[in-house]
């Protein structure tokens, strides 16, 4: 595949994951479409085509890019669907998470959320139905590939991971501790790799300048929003045909990732527009939601997601992430990024 150059820059890399996802996505729609309840079928479409960043597909592309190996046609089309799959998963969390008995909002992507256009219950299986076709379409992947990827976005994306993160968030109370989870997912996907890792997250927040506790937030954050970062380039690599430890260590990259992008989404809910974001803002502060800026304030937010990126360059050997470039591009966006 000629336009998929390991050394493009993030820019190239984010043109082609978002058109091709984008056109593969519009044509699963189709297909559902022909044989669903049209009202079903019309509610998923609606959410999934919506104009999101489709950040996690680019991160199932540079996944299967980061180790090096070349694009043939079957890595393509298997790059494809699981950047589909985590797009699917990540749609319907945010149906289900702008719902009234989750955080009420009547604006996603720029449009009326799913539950306002349809109904609440139209919204609440379009969701359903978006996770179980997310798994269809893992299982589409070349089967040596496919089983390690629905582990991944299986643990990601239920009870231990983005599930399990919101109902932290929905319910959290400062007196609700839960024990640490310092590897979130990563620790019930690799047992072994992890158990050396097992103490290195905790010990750099309690060494950190920061003098709250933020080890609930950050567990919470771990799996709500870096769980699913996480598995898009764990499964991006396991497509690429990467090693455990390689898929591993992204995905301990991935968690730093997801933990910067999640408080940069919380900074960004006290300090941007409607217009710009395409969803309602100052909406955590309304609803009590403990979120960074909130525990921390503006200013040292900003900069623990500077020592997060620190921590996440440090920790990400150059052998696993070839295209140093990209990488780089890649931590600059998610830390300056305006929606
Ligand atoms: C929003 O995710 C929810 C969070 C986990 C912060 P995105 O910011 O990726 O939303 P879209 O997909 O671009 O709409
Ligand atoms: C959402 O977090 C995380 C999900 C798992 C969907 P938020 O509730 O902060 O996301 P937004 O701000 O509504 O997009
Ligand atoms: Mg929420
Ligand atoms: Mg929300
Ligand atoms: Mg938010």
């Amino acid at each position: 595949m000629e336009i998929l150059k390991i050394g493009a820059s993030l820019e190239e890399w984010r043109e082609v994951a978002l058109r091709l996802t984008n056109e593969r996505l519009e044509s699963v729609c189709d297909e559902v479409g022909l044989e669903c309840p049209p009202r079903l079928s019309e509610a998923m479409r609606y959410a999934l085509l919506a104009p999101g960043k489709r950040f996690r597909p680019l991160l199932v592309f540079l996944g299967a890019g980061a180790t090096g190996g070349v694009f043939s046609n079957a890595r393509l089309e298997d790059t494809l669907l699981a950047a589909c799959a985590i797009e699917m998963i990540h749609t319907y969390s945010l149906i289900h998470d702008d719902l009234p008995s989750m955080d009420d909002d009547d604006l996603r992507r720029g449009r009326p959320t799913c539950h306002k256009k349809f109904d609440e219950a139209t919204a609440i299986l379009a969701g359903d139905a978006l996770q179980t076709l997310a798994f269809e379409t893992i299982l589409k992947i070349t089967p040596s590939r496919a089983t390690r990827c629905g582990r991944i976005l299986s643990r990601a994306a239920g009870a231990f991971g983005m599930v399990g993160g919101q109902m932290d968030d929905v319910a959290f109370r400062e007196e609700a501790r839960r024990p640490i989870l310092p590897l979130g997912i990563l620790h019930g996907l690799f047992e072994d790799l992890s158990r050396e890792f097992q103490e290195v997250r905790s010990n750099v927040l309690l060494n950190s300048s920061f003098d709250v506790d933020l080890v609930p937030l950050e567990s919470m954050q771990d799996r709500k929003t870096g769980a699913l970062i996480a598995a898009a380039l764990m499964m991006g690599a396991t497509v690429g045909d990467a090693t455990e430890e390689q898929i591993f260590r992204l995905g301990l990259f991935g968690q730093y990732l997801g933990l910067m992008f999640q408080i940069t989404d919380d900074l960004l809910d006290a300090t941007s527009t409607v217009e710009e974001m395409g969803k309602q803002v100052q909406k955590d502060d309304d609803k009590g939601k403990i979120t960074w800026p909130a525990r921390l304030g503006l200013e040292p937010s900003r900069r623990y997601v500077q020592t997060l990126r620190e921590l996440a360059i440090a920790e990400t050997p150059g052998e696993l992430f070839a295209n140093r470039e990209a990488l780089s591009q890649l931590l600059d966006y998610v830390c300056e990024r305006k929606k």
